[in-house]
């Protein structure tokens, strides 16, 4: 028998506004390999993903499902190494790179059947968090089941410079639409212009309130918006239906400038609905695990992509397992550009 030294980041307190190191408490124990049973694996957590989602969860109400529990560990994916295993007929063998969803925690007990076989040849595997894992496929899936595009229409992606909206902006661009990122910061916004060669940017700290947004997205959208794809919500999202065209798309991916402490009280808006009656557009929310069983088919075309260079991407690495909450914290202060990840 093999023993290790675990840490656990256990979620203990339900945040009001900000979450921060308040809300956890880490948690000292050990695991070994005498508690696995056939068919499980010990996984050294090595790259853990920090979402935005994990703030919702944290709400006292139901959302696609109940709260988090408290005082269990945080919930969330992670790719790490096998180090031992209880199977003779699995594909999996010590030292394969596996994504788990086993939370944070620096060893963790799976399922086999649950692990996702990790090839670090092929791309690296940090990407099975953000550009080829379950940020992408909301992206791939929601612009392009939901969101319809054509080629020469006008996209518009908020968060775009984040581990959704990188990638739905330059999927867009791939299906030949003109491509509008809004985002935080010039550096971002140089970002998605200069690399990601976006048709147009806007930071919208520049513009801050919605007849502000709205003259500028009139600007740079002279020809109106054909889709949106929302992942912030707020003042930037009401201006918006201003500049819809007959039979535009609103993709609600997210509403990230609502969680902390405004899902329950929010401010009030949107009060441009009537737009959406003269234009006859629709109105879509979609969600990541909707798509879980097409993970598949969004590997197939779009691994091509990320290994050409066709589709590019950032990962923002925050060292230490320590850091993990503050690194939550951090998505709500724009400090990341692509995926957030923290590396043990
Ligand atoms: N529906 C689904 O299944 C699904 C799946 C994954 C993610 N999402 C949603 O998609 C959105 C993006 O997620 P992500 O993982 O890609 O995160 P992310 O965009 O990589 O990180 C969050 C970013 O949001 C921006 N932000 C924070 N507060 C804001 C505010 N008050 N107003 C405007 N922008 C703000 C910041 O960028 P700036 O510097 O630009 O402000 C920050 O960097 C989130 O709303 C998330 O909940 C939904």
């Amino acid at each position: 028998m093999t023993e290790f030294k675990n840490k656990q980041w256990i979620y203990t307190k339900r945040p009001e506004k900000l979450v921060d190191d308040s809300h956890y408490t880490l948690n000292e124990s050990t695991i070994n390999t005498a508690q696995l049973r056939p068919g499980q694996a010990i996984i050294h957590s090595e790259f853990f993903s920090v979402d935005p989602y994990m703030r919702i969860q944290q709400s006292s109400k139901d959302t696609w499902e109940e709260p988090h529990p408290l005082n269990t560990i945080q919930g969330g994916a992670v790719v790490g190494k096998i180090i031992a295993i209880n199977d003779i007929q699995s594909d999996l063998n010590e030292g394969d790179w596996v994504l788990s969803y086993t939370g944070w925690q620096e060893y963790a007990i799976a399922d086999i059947s649950s692990l996702r076989k990790l090839d670090p040849r092929e791309v690296p595997v940090t990407t099975a968090l953000g550009v080829l894992g379950m940020p992408a496929r909301i992206a791939y899936f929601g612009l392009i089941e939901a969101g319809k595009p054509k080629q020469g229409e006008t996209v518009v992606v908020s968060g775009a410079s984040g581990a959704v909206g990188q990638v739905v902006a330059q999927i867009a661009k791939i299906k030949g639409c003109k491509v509008v990122g809004i985002a935080g910061s010039d550096e971002k916004t140089k970002y998605l212009r200069e690399t990601l060669n976006l048709d147009a940017v806007i930071n919208y700290k520049k513009h801050s309130s919605a007849l502000a947004m709205k003259n500028v997205l009139s600007r740079v959208c002279p020809e109106g918006i054909d889709i949106y794809y929302d992942n912030v919500g707020g003042y930037i999202t009401d201006a918006i239906f201003e500049v819809i065209n007959l039979r535009a798309r609103i993709i609600i991916c997210g509403q990230i400038s609502q969680y902390s402490g405004g899902l329950d009280d929010p401010e009030l808006g949107p009060r441009f609905l009537h737009k959406m009656l003269y234009k006859r557009a629709t109105i879509q929310g979609v969600l990541a695990r909707d798509y879980n069983d097409r993970m598949d088919e969004m590997l197939k075309e779009m691994t091509p992509w990320v290994k050409d260079e066709s589709l590019k991407y950032k990962e923002t690495i925050v060292h230490g397992f320590e850091n993990l909450p503050k690194a939550l914290n951090m998505l709500f202060f724009g400090k990341n550009t692509g995926k957030l990840i923290v590396k043990r």
